[in-house]
């Protein structure tokens, strides 16, 4: 694990494996140790880069809000002090925002683009008031109360106890002050929708079909919209389908990078 210094910022990652890069941007209210299965299963042909957003994880500070442009700049950051010009983003709700600000703001690095169990359009009036209540409950109540509430949404209707361990772990690591500044950043995220029609790389769309938070519809709507997009749907998986069900999940991003190296992009 690194780290990079942006001003008194300091943003950390892991840089694991040799070959063309993969860029992960983790969900809420994780951090980038909920990809180590897509690490592990990458990294024998790729360079894959997992981060932690601001005030996620280890990355220090937290700002008052954690925009998806903030989220989406500072993971180009990384890519420029590693040398790494081109890029396929793969994001996972949360993280899937931030890979759709990436995909406007840096559009000529993007090889390619994965949107796993996330959504283009912006928060309901209703969404915006509920994430508001979540930052004070989570103020009055701490990286507890925020497990509790959290949990039930980010999995499967039965939960896997070792998925359930895992998804605790990363949220307890995290802080009330972070996980404030990512709900005030989601509140304020703007619609993607309009954006959809100009994606021009290869895009995979994943989500398990028990997701809760970012229902198949959802995907279905993101595939639909983006030129020649693939859907899958993972049975018995929910909003984390990546822990859920790493196996088909990893398969189904290995084929996507295998076809891209076939297919070469424009530089
Ligand atoms: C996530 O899984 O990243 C979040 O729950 C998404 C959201 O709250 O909109």
């Amino acid at each position: 694990m690194a780290s990079v210094a942006l001003g008194k910022l300091s943003i950390h990652y892991s840089d694991a494996g040799r070959g063309p890069a993969v860029l992960l941007l983790h969900a809420f209210p994780l951090h980038r140790e909920m990809w180590l299965p897509q690490v592990e299963a990458l990294a024998g042909q790729y360079r894959v880069i997992a981060l932690d957003a601001r005030g996620l994880g280890q990355s220090r500070p937290a700002p008052e809000s954690l925009t998806m442009e903030l989220y989406a700049d500072d993971a180009a950051a990384v890519l420029d002090h590693l040398g790494i010009n081109k890029v396929v983003v793969a994001g996972l709700s949360m993280g899937g925002y931030a890979a759709l600000a990436f995909a406007k703001r840096h559009r000529t690095r993007l090889g390619g683009l994965v949107l796993a169990d996330t959504r283009a359009t912006a928060d309901s009036d209703e969404g915006r008031a509920g994430r508001l209540a979540f930052i004070d409950q989570a103020a009055k109540f701490g990286m507890d109360w925020v497990a509790t509430e959290m949990l039930p949404k980010l999995q499967r209707q039965q939960p896997l106890p070792h998925v359930e361990a895992e998804l605790r772990r990363l949220i307890r690591t995290n802080t009330v002050l972070g996980v404030a500044a990512a709900q005030r950043g989601m509140a304020r995220r703007a619609d993607a929708t309009q954006d959809l029609s100009a994606i021009a790389c290869p895009t995979l769309v994943m989500v398990g079909e028990e997701d809760r938070l970012t229902p198949p519809a959802m995907a279905q709507e993101l595939a639909t919209a983006i030129p020649n997009a693939k859907l899958i749907t993972l049975s018995g998986a929910g909003h984390v389908a990546n822990l859920e069900d790493p196996a088909r999940f990893n398969v189904a991003l290995l084929d996507f990078l295998q076809a891209l190296k076939s297919t070469p992009l424009p530089p």
